[in-house]
């Protein structure tokens, strides 16, 4: 597997390929990666030819108190995972690459509604910073397919609208989050977590499955994210939010909702761990 750190590098490989009408599919990733990546590339395999995929840590979806500068950057690893998975290219780029003119002066693609609720709330400019730099990706790389992680399930609502809404011609996969055997979701950020703290994070997705069992036994939505707030908060973490939502555009749900998203961000010790389940009623 070949790894590129500029465009025009990249664009020439990608050219070749197409020219040949081999089908491109693309996996962006912040690096540091693990299974739950290596999954990715699995999954864009059964769309397309020629995998590429991206480490970037890209500056403009932290914010001024998140963990940009001590974020783990693992690049020999992720290109040794990234070759094992079969990967055909890595594009590595720098910040300068992404951003000729700087961040502050970057084009920005704004996804309104989805992007200001829950981890856009919490995390402010967050989804502006992921549309940018996915745009720009995009544009870089054209694929016919892109994967993403159902982890990230309200960063996988943004990018389908934004898919839609520019027209892109690209098909956007949603790939089922992968777990450790506690059920905890794997990320990136659990290696911030001790080894008690990984124990005790289990409990996250414990409570999405029982929120999932009272909406179906028909208790009220108010009542479900109290008392999963209570329980998050009785193991020792410290809930952002714990919550019920609609599946398709994390509205509030309707009387008569039946397709439903569980919620939960949470922080514990040095992490701040986000996952969901969603289900039918
Ligand atoms: O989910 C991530 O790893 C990042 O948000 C992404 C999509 C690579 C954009 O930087």
């Amino acid at each position: 597997m070949e790894t590129v750190t500029r465009a025009d590098e990249l664009r020439a490989r990608i050219a070749a390929w197409r020219a040949r009408g081999e089908r491109i599919g693309f996996v962006p990733t912040l690096g540091n990666l693990h299974a739950g990546h290596f999954s990715l590339i699995d999954v864009a395999r059964g769309h397309a030819k020629r995998i590429v995929a991206s480490v970037f840590v890209n500056p403009t979806q932290f914010g001024p108190n998140e963990d940009f500068a001590s974020y783990p950057r693992t690049l020999a690893e992720d290109q040794r995972g990234l070759e094992s998975a079969k990967c055909n290219l890595l594009f590595a780029p720098s910040v300068d690459e992404i951003y000729p003119f700087g961040a502050a002066w970057t084009v920005r693609v704004d996804v309104p509604v989805v992007s200001e609720t829950l981890d856009g709330a919490a995390r402010p400019g967050h989804f502006t910073g992921v549309a940018t730099v996915v745009t720009k990706l995009f544009n870089l790389v054209q694929p016919d397919v892109a994967v993403f992680g159902q982890k990230d399930y309200q960063q996988l609502l943004v990018i389908r609208r934004m898919v839609a809404d520019l027209r892109m011609p690209i098909e956007i996969v949603g790939a089922p989050t992968m777990r450790e055997a506690n059920g905890l979701a794997m990320s990136s950020r659990n290696q911030y977590l001790t080894i008690e703290e990984r124990e005790r994070a289990a409990v996250i997705y414990r409570t999405l499955n029982a929120m999932r069992d009272q909406a179906r036994s028909e208790h009220a939505i108010s009542d479900i994210e109290k008392s999963a707030t209570e329980t998050l908060i009785a193991a020792g973490l410290k809930p952002d939010y714990a919550v019920l939502r609609r599946a398709d555009d994390l509205g509030e749900p309707r009387a008569d909702e039946r397709r439903f998203v569980a919620l939960i961000a949470a922080r514990l010790g040095r992490a701040r761990l986000i996952d969901n389940l969603s289900f039918e009623v």
